[in-house]
């Protein structure tokens, strides 16, 4: 029985260390007072067949002064996909509806809160221009970025 438990142990802790080999498919991204989100770029790799995205924000204030969320839009759509949801709202999470420009999205939060969103990467392309960026009216011009597909 002992042999057993043994076994299993050390199964464990060597597939725990192969999932450190391999590439991350999770990357948390904070956004603050400031406008500010403190990565300028996110890099994936198209390994992962589903990537995670963990916005946590540092501020204070409120998700109704100070809300942010996180959209992925190729860099040709970022602009219209922005202001399209200036135009939704906050009741949408200022993300327009059914609109499939918007690759992935998560909903507003506020200072202290945290969310996530889950998405796959099959229809995404290594090298393509895409960019993630805060949804809330007037942030998409400083709180943006560069969303990398790596091989
Ligand atoms: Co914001």
């Amino acid at each position: 029985m002992m042999k057993i438990i043994k076994t299993v142990l050390i199964t464990l802790i060597v597939s725990q260390a192969n999932s450190v080999v391999a590439a991350s498919c999770e990357q948390t991204i904070e956004g603050n007072d400031m406008l500010q989100f403190n990565l300028k770029e996110i890099v994936m790799s198209s390994t992962c067949s589903e990537v995670t995205i963990n916005l946590k924000h540092t501020g204070q204030l409120a998700g109704n002064i100070m809300g942010h969320n996180w959209v992925l839009s190729k860099t040709e759509d970022f602009m219209a996909v922005a202001l399209a949801g200036g135009s939704a709202g906050p009741s949408e999470n200022y993300v327009p509806l059914n609109d499939s420009r918007v690759i992935a999205s998560t909903v507003i939060i506020g200072g202290g809160e945290e969310t996530s969103v889950t998405f796959s990467l099959a229809s995404l392309g290594i090298g393509e221009d895409y960019t993630f960026f805060c949804s809330f009216p007037g942030h998409y011009a400083i709180m943006k970025g560069a969303f990398i597909i790596t091989n």
